[in-house]
């Protein structure tokens, strides 16, 4: 079953909430343009993947509930919902790849109303497809770096939550296992908002991989004592210089250098930024009760003041390879 997809009798977007995981598993459906931005601003879908096939259906969703007559007005009804689709997150590139691959498109081939509704959702549905084609690629690729018995630490949740399908680090571990390999993975807590314990636990279990839940701050402990053969993360954006992952992603390829443990990053070729560096990328900061709290309990004073970092940069001299589908890249990682 898809993360997200288009249904096509209702036009609308359906997706698994999230949040809502690992307590409950429920598809809901976005059907305007507010209430897919409120799920991408509130992480009901997440992930870099995943949301960029979000804002495609998304330019796809505006053209089908328009109600403007001319084309030209459906073009700038289509623009308006573009630009607040994007405005909803801002590290992840795939996001904007995926709207402006769509705005390309309509561009290009569309001259009536229908033509715009019609070209946008192929469109989408061409990059939703796509995800699970180059992760099943970025799995292949990766599988041949783990070996038999490789206990893998991930961070995060760089699976099929995070993508339509497959995954791209939880994808390398799946094909490898599929492949024949055991694989235990061990998948850190990641706080605030806990994709690690809600959603990779969850998925790895449902799909009966071994997988053992740690808290951030004991993946140092476990890498020293030798309980850790390899480090896969995916990444949200990669600039010449630098990965952006979830934050915590930059301590632990610290930690893999100390102890000498490969520290690789899987992700489609769509998440390459080759046009910026690393200072000029934002950093999205989230909300401050993401600290505070935890859903209704109250984890710290109500006026501390809170520095909630969604991300961090990772230099690229701190990693082993990055795994797309087109191969696995070794440094000098000049892209
Ligand atoms: O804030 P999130 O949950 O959207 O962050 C997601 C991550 O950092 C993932 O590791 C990244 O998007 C890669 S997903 C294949």
């Amino acid at each position: 079953m898809r993360t997200i997809e288009w249904n096509s009798e209702k036009k609308t977007i359906q997706m698994v909430d999230q949040t809502l995981l690992p307590q409950e598993y429920r598809r809901i459906e976005c059907t305007t343009i507010e209430s897919l931005c409120h799920a991408i601003r509130t992480l009901k879908v997440r992930g870099a993947p995943a949301i960029g096939v979000a804002g495609g259906y998304g330019i796809a969703l505006a053209a089908h509930t328009s109600r403007s007559e001319t084309p030209e007005e459906v073009l700038q009804e289509v623009e308006s919902a573009a630009k607040k689709i994007n405005n909803t997150r801002p590290t992840a590139i795939n996001l904007s790849w995926a709207i402006n691959r769509v705005m390309r498109a309509i561009r290009e081939k569309s001259r009536t109303k229908e033509e715009i509704a019609e070209t946008a959702l192929e469109e989408a549905e061409k990059i939703a497809d796509e995800d699970i084609r180059t992760n099943k690629k970025i799995g292949e690729h990766g599988a041949t770096l783990l070996q038999n018995g490789d206990r893998v630490l991930t961070h995060c949740n760089a699976g099929r939550l995070a993508c339509v399908d497959w995954g791209t680090a939880l994808g390398v571990i799946r094909s490898a296992i599929k492949n024949g390999k055991e694989i235990q993975v061990v998948a850190c807590e990641t706080r605030p908002l806990n994709q690690g314990s809600r959603l990779t636990a969850w998925e790895l279990t449902q799909d009966k991989i071994p997988v053992t839940l740690i808290t951030e701050s004991a993946a140092g402990h476990l890498m020293r004592h030798g309980k850790i053969d390899k480090i896969i993360v995916g990444a949200d954006r990669i600039t010449k210089d630098a990965v952006f992952n979830k934050i915590g992603t930059y301590t632990h390829s610290v930690l893999a250098k100390e102890h000498n443990i490969p520290f690789y990053v899987a992700a489609p070729t769509s998440t390459i930024d080759r046009d910026h560096h690393e200072e000029e990328i934002t950093l999205e900061e989230r909300d401050p009760d993401e600290l505070r709290y935890i859903k209704n309990i109250q984890l710290a004073p109500d006026n501390v003041p809170v520095h909630n970092p969604a991300f961090d940069a990772t230099p690229i001299e701190n990693i082993t390879a990055i795994i797309t589908e087109r191969g696995i890249l070794h440094p000098p990682l000049s892209l």
